[in-house]
């Protein structure tokens, strides 16, 4: 894998007396999927948080593509390419799928509506434009036959997926996410790693916090290892298996 697209440097972030991040230095690889792993409440939520600029940190740095971004508000972390999929308001269920996807891209252009009017024949065409590309997205998400339905409709994992093809409208380079995984049947879960895969080899790169690990040891390059705000052992998946101190933070005793 080439040069980091993202860096963690140093980063802590203290809640009143306790140490949520605790000096945690990390690489995102660029073109990986990297992996963040760690029991609940060892940090790696507020540790995405800080790299979108939701939480300022106490102490330390984010570069992304080699510029500083730790005091960008989150919008403009989210301009620069940096998004994360669960980070846009929730799905509007009665709303049908494709509307859901052309809603956050519209959300995030900054249109104004006297805008609209004044350059009505651009803005009919640059409609056009994202409802192709939308429909491009939902295809690859195997979510077209459904693009004219209300979200209300799609499954747990289908809504997940529809989540995940609102960021990607904004044509990020790093998708953050946390958890994607969660709540839906193992099967699903890892149907949901293979899209990934898929938009990861058109060149997009990942860093995804996920507890069900047996599903993200299978695709990602890199794990991180957090246990109470701190980064405990890092490697590629085979080595991360096969260290002690991995078990150690999850089940206590090895
Ligand atoms: N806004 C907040 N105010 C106070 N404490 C917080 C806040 N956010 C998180 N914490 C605390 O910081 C610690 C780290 O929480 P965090 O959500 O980052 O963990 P996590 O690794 O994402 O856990 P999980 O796997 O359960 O999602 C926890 O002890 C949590 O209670
Ligand atoms: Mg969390």
């Amino acid at each position: 894998m080439e040069e980091a697209l993202l860096r963690i440097r140093e980063i802590r972030k203290n809640f009143g007396g306790l140490r949520a991040v605790d000096g945690v230095s990390l690489d995102v690889a660029a073109g990986s999927t990297t992996g963040l792993v760690g029991p609940n409440g060892s940090g790696k939520t507020t540790l995405f948080n800080i790299v979108f600029g939701i939480h300022k940190a106490d102490k330390g740095s984010v570069y992304f593509n080699d510029e500083s971004i730790s005091h960008l508000a989150p919008h403009e972390v989210y301009a620069r390419g940096l998004v994360n999929a669960f980070q846009l308001p929730r799905l509007f269920y009665r709303l049908t799928v494709l509307d859901n996807m052309l809603l956050a891209a519209r959300g995030h252009k900054g249109d104004s509506f006297v805008n609209s009017l004044a350059l009505r024949q651009e803005w009919q065409e640059q409609e056009m434009k994202l409802a192709d590309k939308a429909m491009e997205l939902l295809e690859l998400l195997e979510l077209d036959h459904l693009s004219l339905h209300p979200a209300a409709e799609l499954s747990g994992g289908q809504r997940k997926l529809l989540e995940i093809g609102r960021a990607l409208v904004s044509e990020p380079t790093l998708l953050l996410l946390d958890e994607p995984a969660a709540g839906i049947n193992p099967n699903l879960g890892r149907r949901i790693f293979e899209k990934i895969e898929t938009f990861r080899q058109k060149g997009l790169s990942f860093f995804i916090i996920e507890h069900r690990v047996e599903i993200l040891l299978e695709f990602a390059h890199w794990i991180y290892v957090m246990d109470k705000g701190k980064i405990a052992v890092e490697g590629k998946p085979e080595e991360i298996v096969n260290n002690p101190t991995f078990y150690q933070v999850y089940f206590g005793e090895a």
